[in-house]
């Protein structure tokens, strides 16, 4: 386990320190275009941004990503990220719980999130390879550790080949996601962690019985790379090589979003690079519930809450703002008047896709 904390204590670090953000690949959101309404025959305090997901009201179309826990410096994060969950009534992730599965003594950074409120819709975290290799156990253990509403279970193989001592070992992941469904009681969530899912991945997971799907494409944060550095620093070069030739590999959020809002009728979560309130409005118009939103709070949740707060308020903004020029009070309204053009990339990627919007 000390493996475990050490490399978490370097994730923090890294994405603290370094711009560890893809460098060529964008979300491709800045292929997706709104058409601008003069006359929105409203007010901007008209917009209403009340969202559902997995049954549930909120707020605001927006999920704090799952990040942290089991070491001492995630109990401040994840406390300070489940105040703004509870002050803004949305969603939180937690990170990886499986160190806490292991050492009870870690099981206070997790659990912090829900001793802030008893109330906020807080979701587990557990890696698919850890469910297959280590037992559905593990799920129901996440569950019980945070009284989680939720559990989001993570597909990484990417950054399991990079990441040294890594265990890129997926077969009876999919058995693994179904046994799991089976066993809680809770909703269960499959994302990725910045690689996109596509269509055909998502069809499956939708008919095992996943209630959610968190696209987690790339454009964002690039696992790739953090694991290339830690690969770097350990002086792993076989893996420093592979994470150098496979850097910028992944589906951009925007056609992983577009994928899967297309081929399934389960909530669909955007997430991997959504910076700014516009990327989730477009997110929202493709298909959306919510938008995750992982690196941009951390390097506000380790300073306070108030940061953290200031920052959303801003996005929730921008969501108006965007919603108001296209004359969309609700969200709903937003989705189902499709005022959005898409072009470049992202539309010969729905053409030889055969997707439709
Ligand atoms: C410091 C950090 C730690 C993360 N740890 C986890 C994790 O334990 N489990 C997980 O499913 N995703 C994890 N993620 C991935 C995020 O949930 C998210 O999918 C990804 O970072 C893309 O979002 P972003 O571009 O907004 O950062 C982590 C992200 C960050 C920044």
């Amino acid at each position: 386990m000390e493996e475990h904390v050490s490399r978490k204590k370097d994730h923090i670090k890294i994405c603290l320190e370094e711009d560890v953000e893809f460098k060529d690949k964008t979300t491709w959101f800045e292929y997706v275009e709104f058409i601008h309404n003069p006359l929105p025959e409203m007010n901007i305090d008209d917009v209403k941004l009340e969202t559902k997901f997995l049954g549930e009201c909120f707020n605001y179309p927006i999920l704090i990503e799952g990040m942290t826990g089991g070491v001492p410096e995630a109990f401040e994060i994840n406390k300070n990220l489940a105040e703004v969950s509870s002050k803004l009534n949305i969603p939180m992730e937690v990170g990886s719980q499986r160190a806490g599965i292991y050492d009870p003594s870690l099981v206070y950074t997790y659990r912090v999130a829900r001793d802030v409120d008893p109330d906020i819709f807080l979701i587990g975290n557990i890696g698919g390879v850890q469910l297959a290799r280590e037992g559905v156990e593990l799920a129901e253990k996440a569950v019980e550790m945070i009284d989680a509403d939720a559990l989001a279970i993570h597909l990484n193989p990417l950054q399991e080949l990079i990441q040294p001592k890594g265990t890129p070992i997926f077969r009876g992941v999919l058995k693994a996601i179904e046994k799991t469904i089976e066993r809680l009681d809770v909703p269960v969530i499959v994302k990725e962690v910045g690689c996109g899912i596509p269509m055909e991945t998502a069809k499956i997971l939708e008919s095992i019985g996943v209630k959610a799907i968190d696209v987690a494409g790339a454009g964002g944060t690039n696992w790739t790379l953090i694991e290339k550095i830690r690969a770097r620093e350990s002086q792993d070069i076989e893996r420093e090589v592979l994470g150098e030739v496979f850097q910028e590999w992944g589906i951009p959020t925007a056609a992983s979003l577009i994928e899967v809002a297309s081929s399934v009728n389960i909530d669909v979560v955007a997430s991997g690079g959504i910076r700014s309130g516009l990327d989730i409005a477009k997110s929202l118009s493709l298909g959306a519930c919510m938008a995750g939103i992982a690196r941009p709070l951390l390097r506000l949740a380790v300073k306070n809450p108030q940061h953290v707060l200031n920052y959303l308020k801003e996005i929730i903004m921008q969501i108006k703002v965007a919603m108001y020029l296209t004359g969309s009070s609700t969200i709903e309204e937003l989705r189902n008047s499709k005022k959005i053009i898409i072009f470049g990339p992202l539309l010969e990627w729905c053409c030889q896709r055969n997707l439709k919007l």
